[in-house]
Order: C-alpha cells, then sequence, then structure tokens
C-alpha cells in the first residue's frame, strides 16, 4: 500500500499492525535484545494493554514476537521492566534455567470506572525460555495500591552496594523508590521530586542508573523521569535529574541543583516525538552502555498520525553519556554504532561552499528515506543556518540554529500532512544553544517519517515525526553567512535486510 511505502519506517521499530506506546521490559541476554512495548492488538488506537514483544541482534533490525502479556483479572498490562535474575533471588528459576522477571502495572479498568483510587498495582511475572512465554506470578500483585491513583510504571535495577533489587515508580507528582531481596516483597524507603523539576503534569515511567562522568571516576545516577503534559515545546516529553543514590534516598547533586533553578527542568530531548524512554537492563559490564530507547510519539496527537495499519514507532536506540562542563552535567545521546554496520553507501566532501542557497543532496545520488547525513560549521557568525528537506510537491521540513538568538530550531508547519491534528504542527520547536562553541556539528538520521538530529555530538537532541505527500529528494542549507562553509560532510545511505 502507499501507506507502507510512504510511512513505514525502514530501521525503527514499528508493530507489523495496530497500536503501540511505552518501551517496556527491555533487558539483554546471550546476543539479543529484547523490546517489549505498550500494545494492543485489535485496534490502532490505545485499547486494553497488553505487552507485544520484538526481538534484535543490534536493536536495529527487529523481529516481532507473539504477545507476551495479555491482560487478566487484574487488570491491563501497563508500562514496566524486566530484569535477568541471574542469582535466583525469587526462586522463580528452575533446573538451573535462569529466570527472567517482568514488573508491571496492574490497570483495573472497572476501578477506574468506579472511581476508585486503588486501581493500579504493580505485579511481576518469570520466563524461563529467555523472554518468549511469561507465567504470572500467583500471589500477584506485589504491591498494593496505598491510595494514589496514578501509581506506575516500576523500573527494576540491581543495586550493588546494597545488593537489593531497587525499583522506581512514578505517583503522579513524585518518584517512590522501593527495595526488594526477592523481587516479590517490597519495602518502601523513600520518594523524590515533589519540589523539583517540571510538573505541570503527570510524572510517568522512570527509570534510575549510576553513569560515570564522561573523562573522570566519578559516578553519579540519573533519574529519569517523562512527564505529560508539559515538555518545553509541548505535550509529552523526558526530564532527567542528576545526583546520587545511597540505595534508599535520590539526592540531587548541588551544581545539578543550581541549573535546576535556572531552567526549571532538564530534557533529554528537545524534539516532540521521545516519549516514555528507558534503558535495557543486563548489559553485560565488558560493554557497559547505558543503551536507551523512546516511545516516538506524543500523547498530544499519537491516535490521529496518518497510518492506519500501525500506529507508532520507536526511536532510533541510542547510548547515553553523561558530561559535565563548565554550565552543567549534560546527558548527552547518540545513535549506537550498530546503526552504522548498516550503511550501504557513502558520500563524503571535505568541504562546502555555500551561496545563500545551497544543495547537499539530492535523491538520485542516495535514498533521503534511509538517510544519515553528517556535517560541521567552523566560525559561525551571528546569523541564521537553516537546513531543508524537500520534495516536488512543495513539502518543507527545515531545522537549524538561529545563532542570534542561540536557539536550535525544528520546523515541521509545511511538512506535508500535518492537519489530522491541531496540536501536532502549532508550534516551531526550540532550544536554547547551551554552549558557547563557535561551531556545529550536525548528524541527522532521516527515516521516511521521522527525523533525529543530534547536535554537537548529542548534546541537544530533537526527534520529531513528519507526513510528508511524497518522499523527500533534496536536502538544502540556507544562510546569511556569506563565507559559510561547510565541512566533513558525509553522506549515508543504509540498507537492512
Ligand atoms: C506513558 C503511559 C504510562 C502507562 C502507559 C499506559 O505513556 O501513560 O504511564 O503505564 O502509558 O499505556
Amino acid at each position: 500500500t502507499t501507506e507502507e511505502t510512504l510511512y513505514r519506517p525502514n530501521f525503527h521499530f514499528t508493530p507489523k499492525a495496530n497500536w503501540m506506546n511505552d518501551p517496556n521490559g527491555m533487558f539483554y541476554l546471550n546476543g539479543k535484545y529484547h523490546l517489549y512495548f505498550q500494545y494492543y492488538p485489535d485496534g490502532n488506537v490505545w485499547g486494553p494493554m497488553h505487552w507485544g514483544h520484538a526481538i534484535s541482534k543490534d536493536m536495529i533490525t527487529w523481529e516481532e514476537q507473539q504477545i507476551a502479556l495479555y491482560p487478566d483479572d487484574l487488570g491491563l498490562i501497563f508500562s514496566g521492566s524486566a530484569v535477568v535474575d541471574h542469582n535466583n533471588t525469587s526462586g522463580f528459576g528452575k533446573d538451573g534455567i535462569t529466570p527472567i522477571i517482568a514488573m508491571f502495572t496492574h490497570h483495573n479498568m472497572q476501578g477506574e470506572k468506579d472511581g476508585t483510587l486503588d486501581f493500579q498495582t504493580q505485579s511481576i511475572a518469570y520466563s524461563l525460555d529467555e523472554g518468549l512465554t511469561w507465567t504470572k506470578y500467583d500471589k500477584n500483585p506485589v504491591i498494593s495500591n496505598p491510595g494514589i491513583k496514578d501509581f506506575r510504571d516500576p523500573k527494576v535495577i540491581w543495586d550493588n552496594k546494597t545488593n537489593k533489587w531497587i525499583m522506581v515508580l512514578a505517583a503522579a507528582d513524585k518518584i517512590m523508590f522501593y527495595s526488594s531481596a526477592n523481587l516479590k516483597d517490597w519495602t518502601l524507603e523513600s520518594d523524590f521530586g515533589k519540589d523539583l523539576g517540571q510538573h505541570d503534569g503527570m510524572w510517568e515511567c522512570p527509570d534510575l542508573f549510576p553513569i560515570k562522568v564522561e573523562g573522570s571516576d566519578i559516578t553519579k545516577w540519573v533519574l529519569i523521569v517523562s512527564i505529560n503534559p508539559a515538555a518545553p515545546n509541548g505535550g509529552s516529553g523526558t526530564q532527567y535529574f542528576i545526583g546520587d543514590f545511597d540505595g534508599k534516598k535520590f539526592s540531587v547533586d548541588a551544581d545539578f541543583n543550581k541549573q535546576l533553578q535556572q531552567e526549571k527542568a532538564v530534557w533529554i530531548d528537545y524534539g516532540r516525538d521521545n516519549y516514555a524512554g528507558v534503558t535495557w537492563s543486563n548489559i553485560p559490564k565488558n560493554d557497559g552502555r547505558k543503551l536507551f530507547m523512546g516511545w516516538m510519539s506524543n500523547w498530544e496527537y499519537a491516535r490521529d498520525v496518518p497510518t492506519e495499519t500501525w500506529r507508532s514507532t520507536m526511536t532510533i536506540a541510542r547510548e547515553l553519556k553523561l558530561k559535565k562542563s563548565d554550565n552543567g552535567y549534560l546527558l548527552v545521546s547518540n545513535p549506537v554504532t550498530e546503526l552504522y554496520k548498516h550503511v550501504s553507501k557513502t558520500i563524503k566532501k571535505d568541504s562546502l561552499i555555500v551561496k545563500k542557497q545551497e544543495d547537499i543532496i539530492s535523491k538520485n545520488k542516495i535514498d533521503l528515506a534511509r538517510l544519515i547525513v553528517e556535517l560541521q560549521i567552523n566560525n559561525l557568525k551571528e546569523e541564521q543556518y537553516t537546513f531543508l528537506f524537500h520534495n516536488k510537491f512543495g513539502d518543507t521540513l527545515s531545522f537549524g540554529l538561529d545563532n542570534k538568538n542561540k536557539l536550535y530550531f525544528l520546523n515541521r508547519q509545511k511538512s506535508g500532512k500535518v492537519d489530522f491534528s491541531e496540536k501536532f504542527a502549532n508550534t516551531i520547536s526550540k532550544a536554547k544553544k547551551g554552549n558557547t562553541s563557535n561551531n556545529l556539528k550536525v548528524q541527522v538520521l532521516l527515516d521516511k517519517t521521522s527525523i533525529e538530529v543530534f547536535y554537537n555530538n548529542g548534546e541537544t537532541v530533537f526527534t520529531e515525526l513528519f507526513f510528508p505527500n511524497q518522499p523527500f529528494e533534496t536536502l538544502s542549507i540556507m544562510s546569511s553567512d556569506e563565507k559559510l562553509i561547510l565541512e566533513n560532510i558525509k553522506i549515508e545511505e543504509l540498507k537492512l535486510n
């Protein structure tokens, strides 16, 4: 169908059919990356939630599996996480088989209809066949509801210091921290965040992990908190906090606190379509990466986007790193390097001298529907630098840097189909240029209906959807800088099997 050819992504995960939202239960084991996801198999809008499942060897090409978790008497299966229980602390292991434990929210629809407060509880399930089939624990839920209406999205990690499982849970306007020795009995340790960060929306889908500060031996803890609405450019977005965690309590780092006082909240992505992202568990020590993936949509219009067969896509898998500079802490994201193994064609140019508007690449050289572009501008002037994707239909997707006002921007207002929702193209997304560097490095991934822009090695990221009437055919740059030279241009086409 035209929908398949025009809109089905080449190198991002989509379910074959029907509705998907948050990534769930991501873990790695024996050469395979597992991705579960909020899934409604009977329709293309949100409905009674299941966990769908996909497996990949490299986080780029995915094979969809049978549904992993179905709704039951306790409720729908909302978001959650999964861990590999190497020491069989849960006791679910049998005959030497290591169990995988999933922890998720049971959402009881009847309870919600009846106006009760306690309809979200936390439950577990285990798998003895590397995540293909699951058995729910017969004593679910393992955490009953303390009278908090929004009480969901458990993310479990193993804490080396305390030798315990730690679980973070979103509770409307705060994060709750629990600990457990066996994944069945949980103790509430503390809560965090009531007075910090962005609060004009619901806190959802947290994640917590330690990470080394780049170029040092210092370890800090990252607490990721999605919020809907109230993202910097509208609707759903993901903020984070940098601090320390002592096995019981998370406390914000003093320097990071200063950033929060200035900016209110710090965001992982400034585009409108990266939500509910969390990290993979059980990444081997000799790898050690923090690997992240988000849902590439936004609750403001997710159910309205113009695909009928399936709805929603995941972001490219990303590696997260923590940098510290004079400007404070920064969680940087970059595509996982596995992506580049799929490059089938490369065009390199040392430089291109630009006169007002110049084509960087056109369709007869490379398929823009499976594209990676990298380039650099040195000696930025106080001018505007705009990159534009075009097609013959007249659709335009533009992004770049307004270096007078020190603002990055992404504009999809004329990018094709936009009027399926009032909220889809009502604004131009913006982000402050944080660093004072006079150079700009740009990396762009384009995949039919999504753009992911990584500025300055992932310091500022924009992830957004668009739905052109025809595929884009050219990428050009426009600027009032009369001495503009693009350097280190690398254009790559991907081939997926
Ligand atoms: C986030 C979210 C979660 C919830 C799930 C339901 O997008 O609202 O908080 O568990 O979606 O599908």
